[in-house]
């Protein structure tokens, strides 16, 4: 019997597939869709302090090979997905899911919504977005190894529940060296590489203008585009963080190969973003569908007997 059963920090999961944040998961109706979907698990909308209406729209665009998008952020506000998610956690304990966490304003924002969270009832996982491309005059924090480092050494002085963070890409050896390097210090659950390959321009043939409105066309590409940059992350990720941080793969994750390819690479759970956009909740369907018949096709009866198998040439 073919079983794709993941294991994810300590809890078991009908299947490795979750949405990827900031698709279909900004409203408790939302996420009960995808709480009654065939996804394995599911994480909220990236929530800052205060709710946010984000960038001036069109702000996310279907492309061929992806989409590009500049949010700006919109979500409910922390209290919305704190009282959400408290609510699930009492109703159904038995359905696990992620909260993610970012910040609009810096430094001191992350920190005084995780204080939210330590102070709150929630004990299930968080996901702190290291990683929003979107928001117009604001870096990224996790390009800024120091900055991410002084951020979990405050945040870890007084958080004690589980937690992860999502990483944008990183391009360069040395990168993925540095960035190891400083998540390896702490007590982290998991990380998810990755976000949108930031700051992607699409240019609309008939008519030579840009297709979105913020940041003169600027924005955060997913889709098939960055699944070679995912899988490079993903991997190599693995191979530097200890054992005990587990990785989610997201990024490029259309078909069952792809999520076949992601697990290769040594992810756990897997994160669909624009082809869930693209096709609905029922993607996870054909995902799961898709996925099982490779592994049959290959004799796996377990995602553990290729997991983080991926052969080289040496
Ligand atoms: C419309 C849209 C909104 C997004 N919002 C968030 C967000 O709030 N938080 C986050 O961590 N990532 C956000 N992302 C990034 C996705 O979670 C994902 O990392 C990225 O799109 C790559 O996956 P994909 O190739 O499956 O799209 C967003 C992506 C899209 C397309």
């Amino acid at each position: 019997m073919t079983t794709l059963q993941a294991t994810f920090c300590g809890q078991t999961y009908d299947n490795p597939f979750m949405n990827a944040s900031g698709v279909h998961c900004m409203t408790t109706a939302e996420l009960d869709e995808l709480a009654n979907s065939a996804a394995g698990s599911f994480v909220t909308k990236s929530a800052t302090a205060d709710s946010r209406e984000g960038n001036p729209e069109p702000r996310y665009i279907n492309l061929a090979l992806g989409s590009i998008n500049s949010m700006g952020l919109p979500n409910l506000g922390l209290a919305y997905y704190l009282a959400d998610a408290i609510k699930r956690q009492t109703e159904t304990p038995d359905v696990p899911f992620i909260m993610s966490v970012a910040s609009y304003k810096g430094f001191d924002e992350y920190v005084d919504n995780m204080r939210q969270i330590q102070d709150s009832d929630y004990t299930g996982l968080v996901e702190l977005n290291l990683s929003c491309p979107n928001v117009p005059g604001k870096p990224q924090m996790a390009y800024d190894f120091e900055d991410t480092a002084r951020l979990l050494i405050e945040i870890f002085s007084f958080y004690t529940k589980p937690f992860g963070v999502k990483l944008p890409p990183y391009f360069d050896i040395q990168h993925f060296d540095k960035i190891a390097a400083v998540l390896n210090q702490f007590d982290l659950k998991f990380v998810n590489c990755i976000n949108s390959i930031g700051n992607g321009l699409y240019i609309d043939e008939a008519t030579d203008t840009v297709v979105i409105k913020p940041k003169g066309g600027f924005g955060g590409i997913g889709g098939e585009y960055v699944k070679p940059t995912a899988l490079a992350n993903v991997r190599a990720l693995k191979q530097r963080l200890n054992p005990s941080i587990e990785i989610i793969g997201t990024g490029g994750i259309l078909t069952g190969r792809d999520a076949y390819e992601h697990l290769l690479c040594g992810a756990s759970m897997l994160q669909v973003g624009t082809q869930l956009q693209k096709e609905g909740p029922a993607v996870f369907d054909r995902l799961n569908a898709e996925l099982r018949h490779i592994l049959e096709t290959k004799g796996y009866t377990s995602i553990a007997e290729f997991k983080g198998k991926l052969a080289t040439l040496d």
